[in-house]
This record gives C-alpha cells, sequence and structure tokens, in this order.
C-alpha cells in the first residue's frame, strides 16, 4: 500500500504504523485521517498481523493535534461534520478495532494527538512526552473523543482540569493518572512496545478481539456523550473566539479572548 503521510512497515506478527508529517510535528490532516483508516483495515483485515503499534516520526512529537490551518476558516456545519466525520473514520474505528492497538507516545501528544493516543487500547510513553487537550485556547473543545475519553482513562476531575487549563503533563503524571501504562526512554520505546506486542500475540487473537469489545461496550452510556461532544464542538465554529483562537495559533501571537 502506498501513502503520503504515514508509513507502514510490517514486521509479522506485528504492524508499525508511522505518522510522518515531521516538520508539522505529525498534524493530523484530513488526508492522514484517511490514511490512517486504511492502515489501519487493512492490517485489521490482514491475519497475520496480530498487533499494530502506533507512533509518530522524529523525536519530538506524537501527534501534535488536528492539522489548525485546514479548519480555521469552517463554519459551524463544518466543525460539526469534521468531527463527526473524523470520530467515525479513524478514533471510533480504531478503539473498536479487534486487532490491539498500542500507542508509542514519542514526544508532544496534544489535542487530537493525545485523543488519538486515548482511542489506541492502551499507551506506552517515552520520558520526553508531553500530553494535554489545549483546544480552549484556541476558542473550540476537543472534538475526537477527548471529551468522552479522558474521563474515562484519568477520572473526571483530572480531565475537567486538563480541558479547563488547556495545559500540557509530563510523563510522571501522565503515569500518575493511568494515562499511559509505561514510560521508557525515547531509544527504547519501540523496543519495548514490540515486546508487549509480541507477548499479546502468543496469546487467542479471536478472544483478545471479544475481550476489547467487552471492555468497550462498559463505557457505552445511555447518554451518548460522543453525540454532544460533536454538536458542541461545531457550535464553537461561530464564536468570535474561536476565530481569534485559530487565527493568533497561525499568526504566531497570543490569543485576546472577548468571551463571545
Ligand atoms: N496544526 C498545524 N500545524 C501545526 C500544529 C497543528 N496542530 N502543531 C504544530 N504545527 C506546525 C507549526 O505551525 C510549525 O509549522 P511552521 O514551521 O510551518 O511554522 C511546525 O508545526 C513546528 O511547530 P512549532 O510550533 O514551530 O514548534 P514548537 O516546538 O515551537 O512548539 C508545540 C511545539 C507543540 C508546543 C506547538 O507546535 C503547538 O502549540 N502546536 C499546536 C498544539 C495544539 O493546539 N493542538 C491542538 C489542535 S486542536
Amino acid at each position: 500500500m502506498k501513502f503520503k503521510n504515514i508509513l507502514l512497515d510490517k514486521e509479522l506478527p506485528l504492524a508499525i504504523i508511522t505518522i510522518n508529517r515531521p516538520e508539522k510535528l505529525n498534524a493530523l490532516n484530513r488526508e492522514t485521517i484517511q490514511e490512517l483508516h486504511h492502515a489501519f483495515d487493512h492490517c485489521d483485515q490482514d491475519l497475520e498481523t496480530k498487533v499494530i503499534i502506533l507512533i509518530g516520526s522524529g523525536e519530538k512529537a506524537f501527534v501534535a493535534g488536528a492539522d489548525i490551518t485546514e479548519f480555521a476558516h469552517f463554519s459551524v456545519e463544518e466543525g460539526g461534520k469534521l468531527a463527526a466525520i473524523g470520530q467515525e473514520m479513524l478514533f471510533d474505528f480504531v478503539e473498536q478495532l479487534s486487532t490491539p492497538v498500542i500507542a508509542a507516545v514519542n514526544g508532544f501528544a496534544l489535542g487530537g494527538g493525545l485523543e488519538l493516543a486515548m482511542a489506541c487500547h492502551f499507551r506506552v510513553a517515552s520520558h520526553n512526552a508531553r500530553m494535554g487537550l489545549p483546544e480552549v485556547s484556541l476558542g473550540v473543545i476537543p472534538g475526537y473523543g477527548g471529551t468522552q475519553r479522558l474521563p474515562q482513562l484519568v477520572g473526571k476531575g483530572r480531565a475537567m482540569e486538563m480541558i479547563m487549563t488547556a495545559g500540557m503533563i509530563d510523563v510522571e503524571r501522565a503515569l500518575e493518572f493511568g494515562l499511559v501504562n509505561h514510560v521508557v526512554s525515547q531509544e527504547e520505546l519501540l523496543a519495548y512496545c514490540k515486546k508487549i506486542a509480541l507477548k499479546i500475540s502468543n496469546n487467542s487473537m479471536v478472544a483478545i478481539g471479544q475481550a476489547i469489545k467487552a471492555i468497550n461496550a462498559g463505557f457505552k452510556n445511555s447518554t451518548n456523550g460522543y453525540a454532544v461532544e460533536i454538536e458542541a464542538f461545531g457550535a464553537c465554529f461561530g464564536t468570535a473566539d474561536f476565530k481569534e483562537g485559530t487565527s493568533a495559533f497561525i499568526d504566531k501571537r497570543k490569543a485576546n479572548f472577548k468571551g463571545a
């Protein structure tokens, strides 16, 4: 398979997917999201691939978020669609994959990057990783499942604080929060993930697929928080604060929010 923004390496029984836009800190544009969908789907169909590891290219970032330049001028309707399509195509898709997916968080995992890491089945980070959901600093909210998966993983109060402050946490804090399962050096990260993946691959893949389904089922509520997130995310696109937040990022200046 040929991709422009990602690399797919098969080291059977493992597959390694690398998001490969290091000059943009691996920010997720529309094309990258589509390519990731195809790569995950392909690996899931391939019975010889038993575990997938997802990592970012370069030494600085796993993924620094959704590509801000792509959505800065979106309307309310386009904003809602962006979240709905992205969630279905990538984030929910990865979470529900029957092939296990490990996120190797090798640097910044911010916004959509942390949301993608959280959609993976579990996370291992390198010491230099920094994690956060900075969306409210741009006048928007997490739209790729972050308002749902962060509280599931770290608890409601910690998620509230992380989302409201838009701050980043280091790996010691992420480990304490249960957001990542292990922390290792950057050099060791991929080898460490492969070791866990090989251990998983000795087990019954049918049983693991069923376990993933059962574990995920326990987190589905009767009120669909993801749908509420999509609507609230879209509503942000109609605010002056959103226009100010995204223009400030693009112009490389501090945002001056008016609260409207
Ligand atoms: N979308 C689009 N471009 C992004 C991006 C994003 N989410 N994150 C980083 N980039 C781009 C930068 O614009 C820059 O591009 P340029 O060289 O063409 O100007 C390049 O990636 C390198 O990033 P830079 O900001 O120069 O690196 P830094 O080391 O100074 O800062 C971060 C690193 C992660 C703190 C900073 O890039 C950042 O705050 N990114 C946005 C994070 C965010 O808000 N994500 C949530 C999106 S919803």
